[in-house]
This record gives C-alpha cells, structure tokens and sequence, in this order.
C-alpha cells in the first residue's frame, strides 16, 4: 500500500484553493527516513510564494468566508472530519512513511486527532460576547463582541504532522480565521494531502493554503509578513525566539508551543510494574522526538538500581524497525542530521562520565541500511550539570539521576529553562498532589504520561513557550474582543 501511495511524484502545494509548483519550479525531496528513499518532490517554496498565500488568504478573510455564519462553519469541520475519518488508514501511512512514526501509533491517534476537528467545530457556535453593566449612564449599552484576528501564519515541526496541522487549523476555522500552514520540510505529506480533504468538504478557495519549503526560504517570510495577524508555532525554542523577534515590527500576536526537559519522577512507594513502560515511552515512543519527552528521569535511591536494571531490560525488549510493520515499537530518526546531533549528545554523556547502561548505537542489520535509526538509551549517573540532563536532545536518550527526598526532586526537576511538562509516579496521591503544585510545568500527569485531549489545555511555562492549544482557552488565541457603547436616549 505504501509503495503504492508514493512512488516519486511530485506532490503540489495549495494556494487560494489551486494545486501549485512553486513560481520559481524549484521542488525539495521528500525522504522516508527508515529507508532512505525518495518518496516524492514538494514545491521549494519562497518569499514570492508566501505573499501569495497571505494574499488569498486576505481575499478569503475579507470576502466569502466572512459570510460564513458559526453554523455554516462547524458544518464545514464535521465534514472534514467525517473525511479525516474515511481517510484515516491512508493519511497515517503517508505521516508514517514520511516521518517514521511506528503505525501502531500514528493509527492510534484516531480518536484524538478527528476529536480535535469535532470539538473545535462544537466550539464554532459556542463563541459569544459579554452584555455588560457600566457605570457611565444608565441610558448607554455596553457589550462585547468576539471578532477573529484574521490571517494565521501557523508553522509546525515534523514530528506529528497531522495533529499539528489540524491543531492550527481547526480553531482558526472555528473562529472565522483564515491561514496559511507552512509544514516541516521534512514531513509535508499529511498537510498537503489534508487540504485536498479540505476542499473536498467544500471549504471556499483561500480559507486553508499549505505552503512547503524550508524555515528560512518560507517560514521566515510567512513569520515577518506584514499582512499576517498572528503566528502560531511549534518547534525548537530557537526558532520559536527567532519567530517572536519577526513579529516584533508588526506587533504580531504569537503562540509558541516549543522545547523541553521534562522531569519525570519516580518516588519509592511507585507501583514500579506499571512505571516502567510508562518512563520508557515518555521518550522512547516517537524515537524521543516529542516534545514533551519525559528525559530527565528522577528515582528515589531505594528503588533507583532496580529500576533502571528493569528500564533497560524494557528498552532492550523493544522493536526496532521500518514504521509501517505494525510489530515496530521504536521507528527511524528523522534524518541523518538529528541522527548525528542525538549521537553527539550520547558521546557527551559518557565524556562528562555518566554511565551508558543500553544502546546508543546503530543497530545491526540489513534491515537498518540507509535508515536512521539508534538504539534506546539509558544513562545511569547522570549529573544534573551535564548537558545531557540539560539540553533537549530530541531523540532515544534517558537520562537518570537518584534523588533522596521529595523536596530535593521537586527543586532539581524545575531547575530548567524549560516548562513544558512533568510526570510523577507514587501510590500516595497526596504526596502526588504536593508536588503537582510545586511543579513548574504546562502539563503535569501522576501515575502515566502523554495523555493530550482536544478540550484539555496544554502548552508550556518559562522557556517552552506561551499560549495554549487545546480546550476552550486556545480559541481565544485566534479571537480579537471589540467593546461596544450605544447611547439609546
Ligand atoms: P525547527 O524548530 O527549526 O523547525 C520547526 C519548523 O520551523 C519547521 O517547519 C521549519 O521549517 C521552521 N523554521 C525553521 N527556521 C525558521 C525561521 N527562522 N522562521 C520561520 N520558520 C522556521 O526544528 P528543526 O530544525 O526541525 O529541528 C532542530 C531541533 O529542534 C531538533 O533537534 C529538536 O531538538 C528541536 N525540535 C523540537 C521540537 C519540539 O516540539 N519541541 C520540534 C522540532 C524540533
Ligand atoms: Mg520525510
């Protein structure tokens, strides 16, 4: 099915509800990176091209798509949804062939990924203003409208294409907004195959326009164009920094979902049975290219030895393979570049003296030819000093640190620029709940990790950005308040 799917071809762009090269003809690859082979060609797109998009989306903004009432709207996501849906086999093949995330669980993400589009399309007729009672005269009304901000430039990195796309999208839809998705130049598929849905469920021309080329050639113009209102953006915390400064000269409204460090602690009365997968997958699950990897991991001494013997043993057991065999636990790296920097960091561990209990190599095989991949991780003795307890490496790597008390793990946790998440494991809920509070993170889970759903909040503190996706909060993000005063004597 997957060689079917694609076969080399050259996969257009979507502007203003055209399937376009891009006006200078130049294409980047497109690469499967458990392979190494070329799957297909994008356009390479460039300033010129950008200012193409935000024009159509200006002209969609100001035109028909303001005559499209909450109503017309959520009918418009109910039916891409119903599309996703039908399509979903087929867009999970191509996120996997793209970026290497296992099948399993790019299949598995069904139930969030169309759940976004269903909850953002309920919250498309719950918008409303306030009526409110001022001070001024009794003679004058006083109420507030909710107005959407307009053109969207939304920027999003390989590692979960589709979310991320329907992310951005779906509220900018909900609300009246128009946008222009610039995807990661190493996963464009799932984008661009989403706006052919998108106009299939009759979305008006220049509403949704997909532009792919690199950060520099495409997203540095789409983050400083002029004629954008608001940027959202996930990705590394230096481009996120590089994004804000673009936007400073427009005053841009600015959404940043970026990196982290996340701690993971594991107090002694843990249930270590059930811990062990749950810290493993925390960074094992997309090859620790998640953003909310839990890799700084904190062990009660009492338990650390055992559990970091049963950590690894775990980590030993898992597949590692091509995405599309449906056994495939730990997929590729996406390419050769993230490859070596992951490999630069696991060389650093062991310079600065922490212990490589499992893997870090390349594994042996045929199978392995041409891919990126790298066995998962583990690293006793770590020091809270080390750059590899410091800085977001974004791949297989688990870095363990013992800690004595509960107060001492709480503080080391959060001495880190980053606040994206944090995940506590013990019986206690109380003690559980103690530390919650004191964490400094967007998102904290007690007793398992990942859970990400449409109508909960989630996004980071500190260095990991601001802004939230998700839930009711992240809309107003797309929506200006306008107050209104009538004088009725
Ligand atoms: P990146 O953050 O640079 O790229 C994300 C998106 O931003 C891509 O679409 C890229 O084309 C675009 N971009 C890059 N430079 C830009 C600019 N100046 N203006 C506008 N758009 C720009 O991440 P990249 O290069 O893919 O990976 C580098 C490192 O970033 C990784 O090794 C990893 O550590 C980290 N990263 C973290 C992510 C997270 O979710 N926490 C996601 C992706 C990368
Ligand atoms: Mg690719």
């Amino acid at each position: 099915m997957a060689d079917a799917l694609y076969t080399g071809q050259f996969c257009p762009m979507f502007i203003d509800g055209k399937q376009v090269p891009a006006q200078s003809g130049e294409v980047l690859g497109v690469t499967d990176p458990a392979s190494g082979r070329s799957i297909a060609t994008v356009p390479r797109a460039g300033a010129s091209d950008v200012d193409l998009a935000v024009a159509a989306a200006r002209r969609a903004f100001e035109g028909p798509w303001s005559k499209f009432t909450p109503y017309d709207r959520q009918e418009i996501l109910l039916r891409i949804a119903d599309l996703v849906e039908k399509n979903w086999d087929e867009l999970c093949v191509t996120d996997t062939l793209d970026m290497g995330l296992p099948i399993s669980r790019t299949l598995g993400n069904k139930r969030r990924v169309i759940g976004m589009l269903r909850f953002y399309a309920g919250q498309a007729t719950a918008l409303h203003g306030d009526y409110i009672e001022n001070s001024v005269s009794q003679s004058m009304i006083t109420f507030t409208t909710r107005e959407p901000v307009g053109v969207v430039g939304a920027i999003i990195p390989w590692n979960a294409p589709t979310a991320a796309s329907i992310w951005k999208i779906a509220p900018a839809l909900a609300t009246g907004c128009t946008i222009v998705l610039k995807p990661s130049e190493d996963a464009p598929l799932v984008p661009l195959r989403l706006t052919q849905l998108m106009q299939d469920a009759g979305l008006p021309d220049g509403v949704v326009n997909v532009v792919t080329g690199t950060g520099a050639e495409a997203g540095a113009p789409l983050a400083q164009h002029p004629d954008v209102n608001k940027i959202v953006f996930t990705g590394s915390t230096a481009t996120g920094q590089a994004i804000a400064r673009a936007g400073v000269d427009t005053l841009k409204r600015i959404t940043l979902e970026l990196g982290g460090k996340s701690p993971m602690i594991i107090c002694k009365d843990a249930d270590i049975a059930k811990a062990i997968p749950v810290a493993a997958m925390a960074v094992f699950a997309h090859s620790g290219q998640i953003c909310i990897a839990g890799s700084r991991l904190f062990v009660a001494r009492e338990i650390h030895d055992e559990f970091l013997h049963r950590l690894s043993e775990y980590a030993q057991s898992l597949k590692i393979g091509h995405g599309l065999d449906p056994d495939t636990d730990l997929g590729p790296l996406i390419n050769a570049r993230q490859t070596s920097k992951v490999e630069d960091y696991i060389a650093s561990g062991e310079a600065e003296g922490a212990k490589l209990i499992t893997g870090g190599d390349r594994p042996a095989g045929a199978e392995f030819d041409g891919g990126n991949f790298l066995r998962p991780a583990v690293f006793g003795g770590v020091g809270d000093d080390m750059k590899i307890a410091r800085e977001e490496i974004f791949g297989p790597v688990i870095s363990a640190m013992p800690f004595d008390t509960l107060d001492e793990a709480v503080t080391r946790a959060n001495a880190t620029p980053y606040g994206l998440a944090g995940g506590i494991f013990s019986r206690d809920l109380s003690t559980a709940h103690k530390m919650v509070k004191r964490l400094k993170a967007g998102s904290v889970w007690v007793n398992m990790y990942h859970a990400i759903d449409p109508a909960v909040p989630f996004g980071g503190l500190k260095m990991s950005g601001y802004g939230k996706e998700g839930g009711v909060e992240h809309l107003d993000a797309y929506l200006d308040t306008k107050s209104v005063w009538i004088q009725t004597d």
